[in-house]
């Protein structure tokens, strides 16, 4: 499954490593990739994306592991053409696209999750999106949304691009945002018939959810991802 969602700082990372420590606690083998990172520096691995996926694999933060799990890494906290630019580099779209596809067609694991980076639509080149990273991926999504004030149209605007990609939307994650002043309730209310317009279903997510909401959350993602099958 390819983890993305609306935009960065929405709880990606959050929900990709839950979904690891459930399938772990099932029993599964799970592998976990973040092809691309920025923000990466290696004095600072333990606040990274990286770290976070390893953390819930119960790998070490080793250097090996990350190189594998996060072969492209920059060092501004920016979109990866800036991030990229700054460093002299450019970004080789085929390449990661071709690493993505690669980790699920073959993975010795029962499960990969993959997660992206930013939103649907965060830019490689002047040609590529993380939209073409998905349909190379070709796996179904997990949409991570807010209940910020804005993530309505948001939401509908990432469910309605993907949509058109053809690209298979399993779950739609409704993340509630910190101190936000539209509710959960709200939020799901207003998106749930869209959701379902574009064959997906949608589940809600508390803050600081309890043992038992994030199993009955992570269960409903792999029976969504069951079904796409
Ligand atoms: N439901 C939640 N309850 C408590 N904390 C959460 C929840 N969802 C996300 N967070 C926290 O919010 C912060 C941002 O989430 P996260 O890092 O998962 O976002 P992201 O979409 O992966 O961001 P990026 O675009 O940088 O990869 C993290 O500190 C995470 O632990
Ligand atoms: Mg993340």
């Amino acid at each position: 499954m390819f983890v993305t969602g609306t935009g960065t700082g929405i709880g990606k990372t959050y929900v990709a490593a839950q979904l690891i420590r459930h399938l772990r606690r099932l029993g599964a083998t799970v592998r976990a990739f973040k092809p691309v990172v920025t923000g990466y520096s290696a004095e600072t691995v333990a606040q990274t994306d990286c770290a976070a996926l390893l953390d819930a694999l119960a790998e070490p933060h080793s250097a090996e592991r990350i190189d594998v799990i996060s072969p492209w890494r920059f060092r501004a906290a920016l979109g990866p053409i800036g991030a990229a630019a700054l460093e002299g580099r450019g970004i080789d779209f085929e390449a990661i696209a071709a690493f993505t596809g690669a980790v699920f067609r073959a993975s010795p694991a029962q499960y990969t999750i993959v997660e992206g980076l930013g939103g649907v639509m965060v830019p490689f080149d002047e040609e590529h999106t993380l939209l073409d990273l998905l349909s190379a991926a070709a796996v179904p999504a997990i949409v991570v949304t807010g209940t910020y004030l804005g993530a309505l149209s948001h939401s509908l605007t990432a469910l309605e691009v993907l949509f058109a990609r053809g690209i298979p939307i399993a779950t739609v994650i409704v993340n509630e945002t910190d101190a936000a002043s539209v509710s959960l309730d709200q939020t799901a209310f207003a998106l749930a018939p869209f959701a379902t317009r574009v064959g997906s279903r949608l589940v809600c997510l508390r803050r600081n959810p309890t043992p038992c909401e994030l199993a009955s959350l992570c269960e409903a993602v792999l029976l969504d991802l069951r079904a796409e099958r």
